[in-house]
């Protein structure tokens, strides 16, 4: 306690003596209220002298030093408005994470989900969208004559786009993934993040209802084709305009016993169920090539508002794992079209000398891949050759193939049909075109038949002429 001893002793000095002062209501020392103590002040310059003088005494040259020097007085006190900001700019943070999470949602969509491309789709159509990042998406459609129309749809590219919708604004950020990459389709991996606000979640799943109700509408009327591609089913170009069970023209019965056959057979659920049996039925159609075996497939497909799936079991790449795979991962409401199903015989009886077939699959391949078909729903599987005597009669055996169909080159009644199909009322140019093809002394298939009257589209006496030229030599 030396420096009181020494501050009693020096007159100059003005601190008040405790014991001398009298009760501060009714005589407040001059020097006092002067002099505010720190709690009184708002200066941070005067409550740090304070804090001084406390510590080190009034005397000391560094309390002398810094109360009177302005430069250390004020540096003080611009770091003491550092330290204020510092701590203000975290809490505005923390206070702006906090409402970002308690004021707006986000909705992540993957490239994998299938409410991606229905997303994009209804994006680029959609009129109140500001971005300036496009993607170009080019389709391509060839039509049955061979011509090509392309068309070119701008889609929201990479990057942040902002949309209205029903009045709330949402931000659309498309994010690709640099590293990860869809190994099956060679595209990276994207994501599509909506963000809105709190109180307009409710438009989010709306925004995704409509997108897929109009992508639902513009494949109304269509058949998707699946093709393989690696381990996965794609859609192969765009969806096609169903084919008319009218327009393909079969041997009498033969079309509406099949098509009964399968109504049938999507009508039997309970039945299938209730036995134990596995819900699938194996259609073979066989036949010479051209007579419409895929044709009929495709339009029953169009007919039942099914898609289609189609394998090829020649494809070189093709291998048990795959086949087995694929079949087990049709996508919904969807026909399993097998083609040419005599290629995995050809493996297996010609290992060695006949090196025609490169296929992979192996006919016991085929056989586990068809008796593993394990679905929930129903599964149509057709199947289709044009050499049945190659078939193994262990594929033909019930449970794989249930129903098998000859459909074979043109009869008399699908001649018949058929030109009158292409040259509507002209009845009797119909039997003289007959005579011509019943002359030939061979029997012809329709695809033939289509492309002589696709040949003459307006001139049924050309049909008739140009007949003779199918006489195989
Ligand atoms: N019975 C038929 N009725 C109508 N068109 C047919 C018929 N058979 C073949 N075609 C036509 O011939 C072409 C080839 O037919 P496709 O069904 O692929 O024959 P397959 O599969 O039996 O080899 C198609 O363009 C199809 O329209
Ligand atoms: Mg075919």
């Amino acid at each position: 306690m030396a420096w009181f001893s020494k501050a009693e002793n020096d007159p100059s000095l003005s601190v008040p003596d405790v014991v001398e002062v009298p009760s501060p209501i009714e005589k407040v020392p001059e020097n006092l209220s002067q002099k505010p103590t720190a709690a009184q002040s708002s200066n941070p310059n005067d409550a740090l002298n304070e804090l001084l003088v406390n510590t080190l005494g009034e005397d000391s040259t560094l309390v002398k030093i810094l109360s009177s020097n302005p430069y250390f007085a004020a540096g003080f006190g611009l770091m003491g408005l550092g330290a204020g900001l510092a701590i203000l700019r975290q809490a505005v943070l923390k206070g702006s994470n906090f409402v970002y999470r308690q004021m707006l949602v986000d909705l992540e969509i993957a490239s994998k989900d299938k409410s991606y491309t229905w997303f994009l789709e209804w994006m680029s159509q959609y009129p109140k969208r500001s971005s300036r990042h496009l993607s170009i998406n080019t389709t391509v459609k060839q039509h049955d004559n061979g011509s090509m129309t392309t068309t070119f749809n701008l889609v929201p590219g990479p990057g942040k786009h902002l949309i209205r919708y029903k009045g709330a604004f949402m931000l659309v950020a498309r994010e690709r993934s640099g590293r990860l990459m869809d190994l099956t389709s060679g595209t990276p991996f994207e994501t599509i993040t909506l963000t809105t606000l709190y109180r307009d979640r409710h438009l989010l799943p709306e925004l995704l209802n409509e997108a897929q109700q109009r992508a639902i509408k513009q494949r109304e009327g269509k058949t998707v084709i699946y093709t393989s591609f690696g381990p996965e089913w794609r859609p192969f170009g765009q969806p096609r305009r169903k084919r008319s069970l009218d327009s393909v023209i079969l041997a009498k019965g033969l079309k509406e016993k099949l098509v009964e056959d399968v109504r049938d057979f999507l009508e039997s659920s309970k039945w299938y169920h209730d036995r134990g049996i596995p819900y699938r039925r194996g259609y073979l159609l066989y036949g010479p090539p051209g007579s419409g075996k895929s044709s009929v497939i495709q339009a029953l497909c169009g007919e039942l508002d099914y898609n289609i799936c189609i394998l090829n079991l020649s494809e070189a790449t093709l291998t048990d794992d795959r086949l087995n795979h694929l079949m087990n991962h049709v996508p919904e409401r969807s026909i399993l079209l097998l083609e040419d199903i005599d290629a995995a015989f050809n493996e297996r009886k010609q290992t060695g000398e006949d090196q025609g077939y490169l296929s992979g699959v192996t006919f016991s391949g085929l056989l586990n891949a068809l008796d593993g078909v394990a679905s929930a729903d129903e599964r149509l599987i057709f199947m289709t050759t044009n050499h049945p005597e190659r078939l193994d009669p262990a594929l033909i055996r019930p449970g794989r193939v249930d129903y098998k169909a000859l459909i074979d080159n043109a009869t008399e009644d699908q001649v018949r049909a058929m030109f009158l199909r292409f040259y509507e009322g002209e009845t009797e140019k119909c039997e003289h075109f007959l005579q011509s093809v019943l002359d030939l002394g061979t029997t012809i298939s329709t695809a033939q038949l289509q492309g002589l009257f696709v040949y003459n589209k307006h001139n049924s006496q050309g049909a008739i002429d140009m007949v003779k030229l199918l006489k195989r030599k």
